[in-house]
């Protein structure tokens, strides 16, 4: 099969590995990819959201499968364009995105189907907002309506910084149009899992769990960032975790998006949050997540092709997901200053040492080739460097000996990346 991976970052690598182990893979191609990439695929230098130049890349290479990323091109109708022209696609409907594109529909969905998440109150109106927020009790969640690349939710610990937020997202629009709306949700608390699954519309197959590392700085202190590391699986995600979501979530949530009209093939992440009262869904998202591909694909043993023709075709039922019992940690190694002001253009060396050695891995997230073939650094995160073991702590062992080896002139990661877990355990 000829097949297109449709983004850039450290997931599409990640899956850009995944499908290269497939049996069914005869060539590769990546839209636009990156340095990392390359190594399986044939970049082509076209965006994620040129859906045009896509269609006819598609087209004139005669690709049997395209697979999609990111959730930009997904909220705004890739697949529904893709299945126009004939060409097979694995990822959701504009009209089951919007389960990732709109927090206020998703909001609405787990409240019309009893599927357990924060309270939460949706807002048009900056006013309307602001009135609610004079006897609310604090902290509370402010959340931008529509994608706002992670940064779109905000937690208010008194009225000053709610109003100040309100005013953020609705009146000074600093993330668009996705600020049209405003989810206001009751703060709660617990640890954060993230579980990943494929869907076919009917049926649901969870894979292994994952947590990632939002914050900048060890200690889960600085800026919120696209991810500065991941561990799976989650020591927090028990069988009876398992159990209360395979009953509570995960059916209900895919059975409700057909009930509405809004059949969901493709991937759906569950951001859950484990509170004392049990299980909440924070969020949904469309796709892998980034970082968490990282850990899981590497930890999965079906071939990701057959699972993903399943989910198209409808006969998800006829597979059973397998992952090996081991685990991985994913350092993300950022330039100095991320998510703020880098500098970019580093030499990257040492990733041969992990290239060498089995169940170790170097995801790619913002590199570049410079004119003689060395790879640059070439964003504010540059690499995810992940590694496995037979356990938590010495997964974590391995990728932080693998971070070594990667030099680069403004080089930074954080130092903590499932440590809190391994300590517990
Ligand atoms: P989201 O994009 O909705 O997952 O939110 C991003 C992050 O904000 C989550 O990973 C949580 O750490 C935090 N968060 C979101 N919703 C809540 C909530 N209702 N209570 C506390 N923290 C939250
Ligand atoms: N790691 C969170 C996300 O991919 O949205």
């Amino acid at each position: 099969m000829k097949i297109l991976i449709v983004g850039s970052g450290g997931r599409e690598h990640a899956i850009a590995w995944k499908i290269a182990q497939s049996k069914k893979a005869e060539k590769i191609y990546c839209a636009p990819g990156n340095a990392g990439i390359a190594e399986y695929a044939e970049c082509v230098s076209i965006g994620a959201m040129e859906f045009d130049k896509l269609v006819a890349f598609a087209k004139e290479k005669q690709i049997d499968l395209t697979v999609i990323g990111m959730d930009d091109p997904l909220v705004g109708g890739i697949v529904d364009l893709f299945e126009a022209e004939g060409l097979r696609v694995f990822g959701p409907r504009k009209n089951a995105a919007i389960l990732e594109g709109s927090k206020a529909f998703s909001k609405e969905l787990m409240k019309k189907y009893q599927i357990p998440t924060a309270d939460y109150e949706i807002f048009d109106s900056a006013d309307a907002a602001l009135t609610y927020l004079e006897t609310a009790s604090f902290p509370i969640v402010l959340k931008a309506d529509g994608l706002a690349l992670g940064k779109g939710v905000l937690i208010c610990n008194n009225l000053e910084e709610a109003r100040a937020g309100v005013k953020t997202i609705m009146l000074d629009k600093q993330f668009g149009a996705a600020g049209n709306r405003l989810v206001i949700e009751e703060f709660i608390t617990g640890p954060e899992v993230s579980v990943l699954s494929f869907v076919d519309g009917n049926t649901i197959r969870i894979m292994t769990s994952a947590q990632d590392h939002k914050r900048a700085k060890d200690g889960d202190r600085g800026l919120n960032t696209g991810g500065m590391g991941t561990f799976s699986p989650s020591p927090f995600y028990t069988e009876e975790v398992d159990a209360f979501c395979r009953k509570y979530i995960y059916q209900p949530t895919v059975d409700a998006m057909k009930a509405e009209g809004r059949v969901f093939q493709g991937i759906i992440f569950f951001g859950l949050m484990l509170t004392e009262k049990g299980p909440r869904v924070l969020e949904y998202n469309a796709r892998f997540g980034d970082p968490e591909a990282q850990v899981v694909l590497p930890r999965m043993k079906n071939d990701i092709i057959e699972v993903m023709e399943a989910c198209i075709d409808g006969k998800l039922s006829e597979i059973e997901l397998e992952f090996e019992e081991n685990a991985a940690v994913c350092v993300v190694l950022a330039s100095d200053g991320y998510p703020e002001k880098y500098q970019k253009g580093f030499v990257i060396d040492g990733l041969e040492k992990i290239k060498e050695k089995e169940g170790y891995y170097a995801f790619h997230a913002g590199t570049k080739f410079d004119s003689d073939g060395k790879i640059l650094t070439n964003g504010g995160r540059v690499l995810g460097v992940t590694a496995k073991g037979e356990d938590l702590k010495m997964a974590r062992s391995n990728a932080y000996q693998a971070v070594e080896w990667i030099t680069f002139e403004n080089k930074y990661f954080r130092h903590d990346i499932g440590k809190a877990i391994d300590e517990t355990n």
